[in-house]
C-alpha cells in the first residue's frame, strides 16, 4: 500500500510535530537510562510478545544482504541490531547509535561484533551515504523532531537504499482498540509499578503510544525528508505499523 498526501495540520500546513506535550529529549534520555534495566523485560510484556515478530519482519523490509552496512537508530538495548546482524553476516557491519548510554551498555555486553555509538538521532555521526539500509524501532515517537531525524536517515543512507521505522500506531476504531487501549491504561501501569524503577516512564510510554499520529502522518514525514515513495505493513491487527522508503537516485542534472 502506498500512502496519499502528506497529512496537513490545522493551519494548512505539514505538521511535523511528533506528539503534543512531547517531553524534550533530556527527560526522554533520562528516563531511558532509569528503566534500561527492566527495559527488555518490560518490552516483551508492554507487547504480549509480539516484539521480537515485530523486529524480524522490520529486518527483513530492509532487505539486507550478506556483505551490507546496515545502522540502527535509537537502537536501545540492541535488539533489532542484533537481528540486522543475522541478515549481513560477518562481511558486513551493523552501526547502532541511541543517547542513553545505559542502554547502550546492555547492548555492547551482548553484541560485541556491533558497533554502538552515543550519539544523538538527529544529529548522526556518520557521513554521507555510509550506509546500505537503516532501521528505526519505537524510537520516532520519542523524538522531537522527527523529519529532522528521517532526514538525517536519509543523509546517511545511500541513494538506492531502504529505510524501514517501525512504530505502534493508532488503531482507528474497534475492538482492538478497546483492548489495546485498555491494556496500555490499566494493564501497563500495573506492570511498571511492579517492576519498574520508574514507573512514571510507563506512562509515558502508555500515553506517547495512545497520542502517536496516523501512519499516514508518519508517511508525510518521511515525504518532508525525501524519500517520495512510502509503504505501510501493519502487523498485529494494525498494533504497528512498519513504514519502508527507499533513497531514491538522484535524477539527471538539470540543463
Ligand atoms: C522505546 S526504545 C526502543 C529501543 C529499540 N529500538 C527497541 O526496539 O527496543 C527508544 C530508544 O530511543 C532512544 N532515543 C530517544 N530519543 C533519541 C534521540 N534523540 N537520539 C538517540 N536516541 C534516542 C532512547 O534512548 C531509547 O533507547
Amino acid at each position: 500500500m502506498t500512502h496519499g498526501p502528506p497529512a496537513l495540520g490545522a493551519d494548512g500546513r505539514q505538521d511535523a510535530r511528533p506528539t503534543p506535550g512531547a517531553p524534550e529529549p533530556d527527560a526522554v534520555r533520562r528516563m531511558f537510562q532509569a528503566i534500561a534495566p527492566r527495559y527488555d523485560l518490560l518490552n516483551t510484556l508492554t507487547s504480549w510478545g509480539e516484539d521480537r515478530r515485530w523486529r524480524r519482519r522490520a529486518a527483513q523490509l530492509t532487505r539486507a544482504r550478506p556483505g551490507d552496512r546496515a545502522l540502527d537508530v535509537c537502537t536501545g538495548t540492541g535488539r533489532l541490531a542484533a537481528l540486522l546482524l543475522e541478515r549481513v553476516g560477518p562481511g558486513g557491519s551493523v552501526t547502532g547509535v541511541d543517547f542513553a548510554d545505559a542502554m547502550l551498555d546492555r547492548a555492547r555486553a551482548r553484541l560485541p561484533a556491533i558497533e554502538f555509538l552515543a550519539a544523538d538521532a538527529r544529529r548522526l555521526p556518520l557521513p554521507d551515504a555510509a550506509v546500505d539500509v537503516a532501521t528505526m524501532a519505537f524510537g520516532l515517537r520519542n523524538l522531537d523532531d522527527p523529519v529532522g531525524a528521517l532526514t538525517e536517515l536519509h543523509r546517511v543512507v545511500r541513494p538506492g537504499g531502504r529505510v524501514v521505522i517501525l512504530e505502534f500506531s493508532p488503531i482507528p476504531t474497534g475492538w482492538v482498540r478497546s483492548l489495546v487501549g485498555g491494556y496500555n491504561r490499566r494493564v501497563l501501569p500495573f506492570l511498571a509499578r511492579r517492576l519498574a524503577a520508574d514507573p512514571g516512564a510507563y506512562r509515558y510510554l502508555a500515553e506517547s503510544i495512545e497520542r502517536f499520529p496516523s501512519a499516514a502522518t508518519v508517511a508525510g514525514w518521511l515525504r518532508a525528508a525525501g524519500f517520495p515513495q512510502v509503504t505501510l505493513v501493519r502487523m498485529s491487527f494494525g498494533v504497528v505499523a512498519l513504514h519502508v522508503a527507499r533513497r531514491p537516485h538522484p535524477g539527471p542534472a538539470a540543463p
